[in-house]
């Protein structure tokens, strides 16, 4: 089952004197297993739209469907999160707890899993993320170096075994070797799907969002479509 975004578009403070259409008219349909990248100049709108994604912000007008959930109707927005792991930018500044292993499951437990489960799914979620659980679980996060945290913020959202995973600017901010240790998760989404295959039953289906200099999306609209072929062919043309 698809994400469809269909004709959707956002108005920040509708009706007020500060109304801001940061959004116009979108509409796409991402089917399981893609990959998609969505680039745009700081204030675009990415993470105005991927945070429709998970009913976090509503459509003014047209709608999102995850899996044929209307994000619209309050009653599904517990089961349309559930499908949706969210990693924002920054999300290390949302570590909060005394140990790493108690970060990560502070989603599973929201759940109302089990200990045992919980516990099944922390050590999953960190081996996944390539964070030793012998070594990290009983750290403090605000021990971990960038990299790390971030790594660990994103087990979090592993943990509750979304089938959509989205992350906002997931290298900014990193040094590069946080860069390449975050890069190195995320660009063979079918490795790391393949090895969550206890949940994915099919390659994940992630969202990326990433800052651009190039001219590819103005303000509020897509500007065009394209396969990463043809972006890199452009962009050095
Ligand atoms: N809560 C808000 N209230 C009013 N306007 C907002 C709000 N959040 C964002 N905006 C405006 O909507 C536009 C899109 O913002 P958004 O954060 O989606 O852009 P972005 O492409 O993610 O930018 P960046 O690359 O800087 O993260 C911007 O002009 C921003 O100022
Ligand atoms: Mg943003």
């Amino acid at each position: 089952m698809p994400i469809e975004i269909k004709q959707l578009s956002h108005t920040y403070l509708p009706g007020s004197q500060l109304a801001y259409p940061a959004l116009c008219d979108i509409s796409l349909t991402i089917e399981d297993g893609e990959f998609l990248g969505i680039i745009g100049h700081t204030g675009s709108g990415k993470s105005t739209l991927i945070q429709h994604l998970n009913g976090l912000l509503l459509p003014t007008d047209g709608s999102v469907l995850v899996d044929g959930l209307d994000t619209r109707e309050k009653k599904l927005r517990k089961r349309i999160r559930s499908l949706v792991g969210m990693v924002f930018q920054y999300p290390e500044y949302q570590l909060f707890e005394e140990t790493v292993a108690r970060d990560v499951a502070f989603g599973p437990k929201n759940m109302g899993l089990d200990e045992a489960e919980i516990k099944v799914r922390v050590n999953e979620a960190l081996v996944l993320v390539g964070l030793d659980p012998a070594e990290f679980s009983e750290k403090s996060p605000f021990e971990l170096s960038g990299g790390e945290k971030r790594r660990a913020a994103l087990a979090g959202i592993l943990a509750m075994r979304p089938k959509y995973l989205v992350l906002d600017e997931p290298m900014a901010g990193l040094d590069p070797r946080g860069r390449r240790e975050i890069l190195a998760l995320i660009e063979s989404p079918g490795a790391i799907s393949a090895r969550a295959s206890s949940w994915c039953r099919t390659p994940w289906t992630m969202w990326l969002c990433l800052p651009t200099a190039s001219p590819c999306s103005t303000k509020a609209r897509f500007s065009w479509w394209t396969n990463p072929k043809q972006f890199f062919h452009t962009a050095q043309s």
